[in-house]
Order: C-alpha cells, then sequence, then structure tokens
C-alpha cells in the first residue's frame, strides 16, 4: 500500500471522523479539519492514541478567511494531497419546505454545503498533488429524483449543489 494525505473537513465526528479513523488506522497520514478547536484537539488525540499519523487543522468551511488560513497552515507543513473529503456540511432538523424557510438557514447551509465545499478545493488545490482526488460528500436529500427529498427539505437543491 503507498501511504496517502487525506484530508477530511468537518472531521472531528460523525461520518467525517469514521473516515479518518479507518483510513488512519489503514496506514495513511490523515488531515482532520473541524472549526472548533477544542472537538479538533480531542479527535486527534483519540486517532493518536489508536498510533494514526494524524495532523490537526482548524477550519471553518463557511468562513473565506478561515479556509484561508487553513491552507496557508498546511503548506506550512509542507504536504502534498492525495485526497481531499469535502465533508463538514449542516443540515436543517426542521424538515421545512425550502420556500418557507428564513433567509438566515438558506444562506448558512449553501456558504457551508454548496461554497464551503467549492472555497475549500479552490484554496488547496496547489497543495494536491496531480493526480488526486477530491470526495464530495452529498446526501438523499439532495437528490433531485429521490421521493425523500423532492420538494419539502432545504437541502433538495442545497445538496445537490455540493455533488460533482
Ligand atoms: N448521517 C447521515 O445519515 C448522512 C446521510 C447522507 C449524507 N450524509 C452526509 O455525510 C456528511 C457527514 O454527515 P454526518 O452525519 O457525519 O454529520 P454530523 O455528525 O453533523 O457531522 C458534520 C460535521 O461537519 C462539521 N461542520 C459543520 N459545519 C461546519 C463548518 N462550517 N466548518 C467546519 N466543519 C463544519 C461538524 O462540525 P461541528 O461539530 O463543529 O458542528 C461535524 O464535524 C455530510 O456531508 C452529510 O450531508 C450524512
Amino acid at each position: 500500500m503507498t501511504k496517502k494525505t487525506i484530508l477530511i473537513t468537518g472531521a472531528n465526528k460523525g461520518i467525517g471522523f469514521e473516515i479518518a479513523r479507518q483510513l488512519g488506522i489503514s496506514g495513511h497520514h490523515v488531515v482532520l479539519a473541524a472549526r472548533n478547536e477544542l472537538r479538533l484537539q480531542q479527535a486527534v488525540q483519540q486517532l493518536m492514541d489508536l498510533q494514526v499519523d494524524v495532523s490537526g487543522l482548524l477550519m471553518d468551511v463557511s468562513d473565506v478567511a478561515s479556509i484561508g488560513q487553513a491552507a496557508d497552515e498546511f503548506g506550512r507543513l509542507n504536504l502534498k494531497m492525495d485526497v481531499l473529503v469535502n465533508n463538514a456540511a449542516i443540515l436543517d432538523k426542521r424538515d421545512h419546505s425550502i420556500l418557507r424557510d428564513d433567509e438566515e438557514i438558506l444562506m448558512q447551509t449553501l456558504t457551508t454545503n454548496c461554497y464551503g465545499a467549492l472555497r475549500v478545493v479552490k484554496a488547496f488545490l496547489s497543495y494536491m498533488k496531480n493526480p488526486s482526488r477530491i470526495i464530495n460528500l452529498s446526501s438523499g436529500g439532495g437528490s433531485m429524483t429521490d421521493p425523500v427529498g423532492v420538494g419539502r427539505r432545504l437541502t433538495v437543491f442545497l445538496k445537490h449543489c455540493s455533488t460533482p
């Protein structure tokens, strides 16, 4: 196996953390990105306890300045990335129609789930190997055809935006 460097956004818990854990114990170098410093440190420590080669990167994907700072920090680590996993996302739990959701929820969801993923790609592109891979997590809730999503959920087109 060739050891790869893999950056995962929103990796302090949930699916992002599990992706990091499994890739880490498989022998890859995982870079955990998260917006909450304490929870990031705790997640990094958990993987260090499993002897994983792990680094932490503070990054709020809804904040352009934070993404830029994280990319600069990544550059200082003198690393090149094999894989970027755009995992960070939010989901409004109220299950409203997109036509009823208020402006703040709409903008925060778009800024995180759609523009966030795109901005992370743009900011980190120069640190990616050639070839490398970008994986964008989406959701059935973002499907334009799945009856779970159609017309009911805020995520319908929001998550669809982040689908490559
Ligand atoms: N769970 C499911 O059933 C399911 C199904 C289909 C698709 N997915 C997709 O899988 C991915 C992970 O879902 P999950 O269930 O693991 O969700 P989760 O447990 O809520 O975890 C989401 C992660 O994203 C982070 N995050 C949210 N906003 C962020 C921001 N602005 N900057 C940085 N990090 C941010 C969260 O950090 P904080 O701890 O700071 O909030 C958390 O670490 C998402 O893309 C989701 O759409 C999940």
